[in-house]
C-alpha cells in the first residue's frame, strides 16, 4: 500500500502525481514525500495501540527528517514529537507544535538548549547523564518550574535487522548503564529534587530492526528493576518508552515487520512483566523515525553521462548522489529504483548508479537492472525519505535538492532548492578584513 502507480504513459505517480511532471516542474534532484502514506504508518502504530489499557504515545523522531511544513502538518496529526537539537526544538516551536507533546533528547544538551525546553515547558526532557541532572535542577530552581523527566537507560541489548546481542554492559555514550548500578544513583539523584518529576524510562536499542525479540528482552529487563526502584526509592514507573528503530523495505532483500507487530508484541510484553513483577501498567511511548518517513520519500534525479568497461560494469551517472544522500558512502546501504519515464520498458540491462560528487566511494546503487538508460531519463530512488535529506552535505559545494509534499493528486513546494547564492550569505569577502 504505497501509492505508487504506472501511468498510461509509462510514466511513475506517488499519491496520484506524476513524477516525471514533478521532475520538471522542480528540476532534479528532488525529494518527494507521500504525506498519505506518512498518516498511514502513524496510523498503523496507533491503531494497534488502542487496545491497550492505559496511555500510549507515538513520537516521531524527527532527526529521520524535518521541515517547517512538516511539524505544521503533524501538528495537526494525533503525534508526539521527539527533537534532539535546540535546532529541532527552535523549529518545532516555530511551527506551533503543542509542547505538551514534544520529547528532548541528546546525550550532550546544552545549558541554552536546557533552558528553552524548561521555560517553554516542553512535554519530557529525556535526561542522559549526570552532568545533565545538575543543569536541569539549576534552571527549574532559576525559573521555579518542574518539568517531567525520563531516565535514558543503556540497557545491555543492541539490535541491528536481524540479530541482537545481550551483553552485561552496553559499550555506548548514551544513557546511564543498567548494569554498573548508574540507573540507580540517577534515580537517588533524582527523586529529592522538587523541580524534577521523574516520570518514567527510557531505552532505544538501534534501527532498523525486523524482530520484536529485542524490544521483549529490554522491556523484561527493565520491568524486573522497575519493581526494585518503587520499592527502595519511591519511584513509581508511569512512562516506559521503548524507543524507535522499526524495519523499513529499501529493496526486495528487506523483509520488515507490519508496524502493528511491534506495537502487538511491546504491549504484550509490557503487560506479562507488569503483572510478573506486580507493577501498575505503564504508559507506553515509541519513537519511530525511519519507519514514519522512510518508505514515503522517493528521490527524482536526472541521468547523465555513462561509461562502459567492456565485461565488467556500465556506470551511469545521475546529478546527485552522496551529498543529498550519504546512506550507501557512510552505511553501504542498499537502495532500489526505477526509470520514472519509462517505468515498464524491456529493453532491460544491469547498470550501477553513481554519483555526481569527485569520490570514487560516491556510487549510489551497485548493479540495478534498468531499462537502458540515457541522458535525460528519471530516475526514481525508493525509500530515501529517513536519513536522507536530513543528513545531506553541501560537499563539493553542491546544493540541497527540493523538498515537495505530495497529497491526493496536488503537489506543494515544502522546502525550496538551496541554490549557492544562499551559501554566500554567510560567507565574507576578505576584501572587507582590516
Ligand atoms: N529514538 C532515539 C533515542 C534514537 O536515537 C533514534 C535514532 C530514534 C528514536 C529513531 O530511530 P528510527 O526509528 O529512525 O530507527 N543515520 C542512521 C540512523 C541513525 C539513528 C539514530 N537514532 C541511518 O541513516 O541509518
Amino acid at each position: 500500500k504505497n501509492n505508487m502507480h504506472v501511468d498510461e504513459l509509462n510514466h511513475l505517480t506517488i499519491n496520484g502525481v506524476s513524477t516525471v511532471d514533478i521532475a520538471k516542474k522542480y528540476s532534479t534532484p528532488v525529494n518527494v514525500y507521500d504525506l498519505t502514506l506518512i498518516k498511514d504508518k502513524i496510523s498503523a502504530f496507533k491503531d494497534a495501540f488502542r487496545t491497550y489499557e492505559s496511555k500510549t504515545q507515538v513520537a516521531y523522531a524527527s532527526k529521520a527528517f524535518s521541515s517547517l511544513a512538516l511539524f505544521e502538518w503533524l501538528a495537526k496529526e494525533d503525534v508526539s514529537l521527539d527533537v534532539v537539537s535546540g535546532g529541532e526544538l527552535f523549529l518545532a516551536l516555530k511551527a506551533g507544535f503543542d509542547r505538551e507533546r514534544i520529547h528532548f533528547h541528546g546525550n550532550n544538551k546544552s545549558l541554552e538548549e536546557l533552558e528553552t525546553a524548561i521555560t517553554e515547558q516542553i512535554g519530557c526532557i529525556v535526561v542522559d547523564n549526570f552532568h545533565e541532572i545538575t543543569m536541569i535542577e539549576h534552571l527549574v530552581n532559576k525559573y521555579n518550574v518542574t518539568i517531567d523527566v525520563l531516565l535514558r537507560v543503556t540497557p545491555g541489548v543492541l539490535a541491528h535487522t536481524h540479530e541482537y546481542i545481550s551483553t552485561g554492559q552496553a559499550d555506548s555514550k548514551f544513557g546511564f548503564d543498567l548494569a554498573s548500578g548508574q540507573v540507580d544513583k540517577a534515580i537517588r539523584e533524582i527523586q529529592p529534587i522538587e523541580g524534577i518529576k521523574l516520570i518514567g524510562l527510557h531505552s532505544h536499542i538501534g534501527s532498523q530492526i525486523f524482530e520484536v525479540e529485542g524490544y521483549e528482552l529490554v522491556i523484561e529487563k527493565l520491568l524486573k528493576r522497575a519493581r526494585d526502584w518503587r520499592d527502595s526509592y519511591g519511584f513509581d514507573l508511569q512512562v516506559l518508552n521503548v524507543g524507535g528503530g522499526f524495519g523499513i523495505r529499501y529493496t526486495e532483500e528487506d523483509t520488515p515487520l507490519p508496524l502493528e507487530d511491534y506495537t502487538i508484541a511491546i504491549m504484550q510484553s509490557v503487560r506479562k512483566h507488569s503483572k510478573q513483577n506486580n507493577l501498575k501498567l505503564p504508559e507506553i511511548w515509541i519513537e519511530p523515525g525511519r519507519s514514519i518517513v522512510g518508505e514515503a520519500g522517493t528521490t527524482l534525479y536526472t541521468i547523465g553521462s555513462q561509461k562502459t568497461i567492456p565485461d565488467i560494469r556500465k556506470y551511469v551517472s545521475i546529478d546527485g548522489g552522496m551529498a543529498d544522500n550519504i546512506r550507501p558512502a557512510l552505511y553501504q546501504a542498499k537502495y532500489s529504483g526505477v526509470l520514472a519515464n519509462k517505468v515498464h520498458d524491456t529493453n532491460e540491462e544491469k547498470v550501477s548508479i553513481a554519483g555526481k560528487a569527485c569520490e570514487s566511494g560516491d556510487m549510489l546503487i551497485w548493479d540495478i537492472t534498468l531499462p537502458e538508460p540515457v541522458p535525460g531519463d528519471i530516475l526514481a530512488v525508493f525509500s530515501t525519505g529517513a536519513y536522507g535529506y536530513a543528513m545531506a552535505s553541501n560537499y563539493n559545494r553542491l546544493t540541497k535538492p527540493a523538498v515537495v509534499f505530495l497529497e491526493n493528486g496536488n503537489d506543494f513546494l515544502a522546502i525550496k532548492r538551496e541554490t549557492v547564492e544562499d551559501h554566500l550569505k554567510l560567507e565574507n569577502s576578505i576584501k572587507n578584513w582590516k
